[in-house]
């Protein structure tokens, strides 16, 4: 896991848009309410800074999340799953919230939660429903993301409201230790 960086490290030489600004406290927020250090605690994990970084609310940065995901935590036996969790969250953010409007963005929290769990925490601008998870029929082609993020996680919360929500997924070490890659 590498020092914590910035917006502004992950854009250099650009201010730190207000709108990225108020994502950061938004997230912030949300993971260091009590009652999610005390689920966090119930995990045997912790919330610390970690990293974060913003990206723009296009469908083209998804790749680059889980790139963002590998960067951070190559090696790491939770890796498979913490990419693919971030995938989907990140993927919601896009499809589902005010992040997939024009000049919208998210922003993608990675902490080290325990020596054997990745926290991978998605801020988005805001929708007026919230993330749920669904258990579509088998002839539905969507609504599968959030219940495969939940089959992943050892712990999945979401906080916030109509103008934004966070979304923690808690990844622990994965059976099949292959992620030497
Ligand atoms: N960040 C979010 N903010 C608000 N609502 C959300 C968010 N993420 C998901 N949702 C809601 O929860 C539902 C379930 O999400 P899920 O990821 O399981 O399915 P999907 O995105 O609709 O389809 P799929 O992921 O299979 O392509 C979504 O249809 C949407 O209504
Ligand atoms: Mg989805």
């Amino acid at each position: 896991m590498t020092a914590p960086t910035t917006s502004a490290d992950a854009h250099p030489g650009t201010a730190l848009p207000e709108m990225a600004a108020q994502l950061q406290r938004g997230a912030l927020a949300a993971a260091t309410t009590p009652i999610i250090r005390a689920m966090l605690r119930a995990d045997g994990c912790y919330w610390h800074a970690g990293t974060w970084r913003i990206f723009p609310g296009t469908p083209d940065q998804v790749p680059k999340v889980r790139r963002y995901v590998r960067s951070e935590f190559a090696g790491d036996p939770a890796l498979d799953n913490a990419m693919l969790a971030a995938s989907e969250l990140a993927s919601n953010a896009i499809a589902h919230t005010a992040s997939g409007h024009p000049g919208g963005m998210f922003a993608v929290h990675l902490t080290q939660a325990s020596p054997h769990h990745i926290a991978v925490m998605v801020t988005d601008q805001g929708a007026p429903y919230q993330p749920q998870i669904r258990h579509p029929d088998a002839d539905q082609d969507s609504g599968r993301g959030l219940e495969v993020v939940a089959a992943l996680a050892s712990l999945l919360i979401t906080t916030g409201d109509a103008t934004g929500h966070s979304v923690l997924a808690v990844i622990p070490d994965s059976d099949d230790d292959t992620a030497s890659r």
